[in-house]
């Protein structure tokens, strides 16, 4: 197992630090490759759950497991040399207990090398974030839309309008008392994430949040045109792989097909 101690290494108390400063770039990430490629340019290399859904092709993130989160954590670590890497506490390793919750997260951490561990909820979460981070394992927090309580919430809607806003702030106080380093502010109106963003003193990584937030992050294959059953209307595209991929294999089946593959080039004659 490659542990992440190299020199250079993006830390969390330094991340904790960038609040109010230097925007925090963050990306998921699920494999060694895709690691190395982004490593030199993101502070966070975020293995999320919704590997579940872009990945995997579940519906939701309901069903990822802890053994799937800890295979594509490895994988993480060994292709990061100077990112921050995360790793996602799936739904059911953690809301039983904080007993619970620090024996799967000591898993995650031991067994991937990661800096820290990221889980869903608001201040019903408070005691198990302050028990996990009182016993050496940081804890991003993750509030506003939680996908793990899909069903809960009717859906992936923008969270915060009416008497919302309120509890989410209040759950992100919460969060930032009991010790998390960072949070994640997902699906919120905007006007809610840069409220928060001002009130807590951890840095706010925003997803179809706000650009007052003290980071961003976006699914790595929404944002490289991998992954196309939906776009939600706050990520951005900045590359559409997802064509190229399949123009690829196009023009590899007919080459195949006519006998133009493999030619002489990629034969040993003795
Ligand atoms: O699993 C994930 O990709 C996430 C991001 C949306 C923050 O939690």
């Amino acid at each position: 197992m490659s542990v992440q101690n190299k020199s250079k290494q993006q830390t969390v108390t330094r991340l904790r630090a960038r609040k109010g400063g230097t925007p925090i770039v963050m990306l998921t990430c699920s494999s060694t490759p895709m690691a190395q490629l982004m490593d030199a340019h993101l502070d966070i290399l975020l293995v999320g759950d919704s590997l579940g859904m872009v990945l995997y092709g579940m519906e939701s993130t309901l069903a990822v497991s802890l053994d799937m989160m800890i295979a594509h954590g490895k994988a993480v670590v060994r292709g990061a040399r100077q990112a921050c890497v995360i790793v996602d506490m799936p739904f059911a390793s953690y809301q039983e207990s904080p007993a619970q919750a620090f024996r799967n997260a000591a898993r995650v951490m031991a067994e991937t090398g990661c800096a820290g561990v990221k889980l869903e909820g608001g201040a019903e979460m408070g005691e198990t974030v302050a028990f996990l981070c009182d016993r050496g394992i940081p804890v991003m927090g993750h509030v506003g839309l939680r996908p793990q309580s899909v069903h809960q919430m009717g859906g992936f809607r923008t969270q915060g309008r009416g008497d919302g806003a309120a509890k989410i702030k209040y759950d992100a106080q919460v969060i930032a008392e009991a010790g998390a380093f960072s949070m994640v502010i997902e699906g919120t109106l905007a006007a809610l994430a840069e409220e928060i963003t001002r009130e807590v003193p951890v840095p706010t990584i925003g997803i179809g949040a706000s650009p007052a937030c003290d980071g961003q992050v976006l699914v790595a294959e929404d944002l490289l045109g991998l992954f196309s059953d939906f776009t939600p209307r706050f990520v951005k595209r900045y590359a559409d792989l997802g064509a190229q991929v399949a123009e690829a294999v196009r023009d590899y089946a007919a080459d195949v097909q006519a006998r133009r593959f493999p030619g002489p080039e990629h034969c040993v004659d003795d």
